[in-house]
């Protein structure tokens, strides 16, 4: 493993005109989201699988909308997006594979299952196929491991899975 400095400090934003918080959203959240935590940065882990959801990914223009939000600064938030694998800065394909590379999984070989599956879909991991349709993930434990070696596929947990069986799944997409 080894460590990659990124130049944070320095990196262009990419920004749009339109915000990522819309009017209508930041309304919705005050009223929906807001009122059940403490502080307002409570709401933070919420608000980011909505955006997660919504755009594919949390990027850093939403990043600094989000921190104005909740007053808190951008750098709180990059922490949290960065710490969760769930949270992707660039957009992820229409559908999200993620084969489980911890320990449980790993002894059951899901090395076979995630080889079996960058061959099928001729990407490696954490890329997206050339037409936008699946990101292939390796996470770290799903909390299922008794049906390792297991995946998900989008928001469903599968397992225990072949190399096979796997692939038929990831063929089942549309
Ligand atoms: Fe794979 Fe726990 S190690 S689910």
């Amino acid at each position: 493993m080894s460590w990659t400095v990124k130049p944070s400090r320095t990196q262009e934003i990419t920004k749009r005109t339109e915000p990522y918080l819309s009017d209508e959203a930041k309304a919705k959240y005050e009223k929906d989201l807001i009122p059940r935590y403490p502080e307002r940065r409570g709401a933070l882990l919420p608000i980011l699988h909505d955006l997660q959801h919504h755009e594919r990914c949390v990027p850093h223009q939403a990043m600094v909308e989000v921190a104005q939000f909740l007053n808190i600064t951008p750098g709180e938030v990059l922490d949290t997006v960065s710490f969760y694998e769930e949270f992707h800065v660039e957009p992820v394909g229409r559908h999200v594979v993620a084969v489980c590379q911890s320990v449980a999984c790993e002894a059951c070989g899901h090395a076979a299952v995630l080889d079996h599956l960058k061959d099928k879909l001729g990407i490696d991991e954490h890329e997206t196929t050339a037409d936008g349709k699946v990101t292939l993930l390796a996470l770290e434990c799903l909390g299922a491991c008794e049906k390792a070696p297991c995946m998900l596929r989008n928001d469903e947990l599968i397992g225990p899975l072949t190399p096979d069986q796997a692939a038929r799944l990831v063929d089942e997409l549309e």
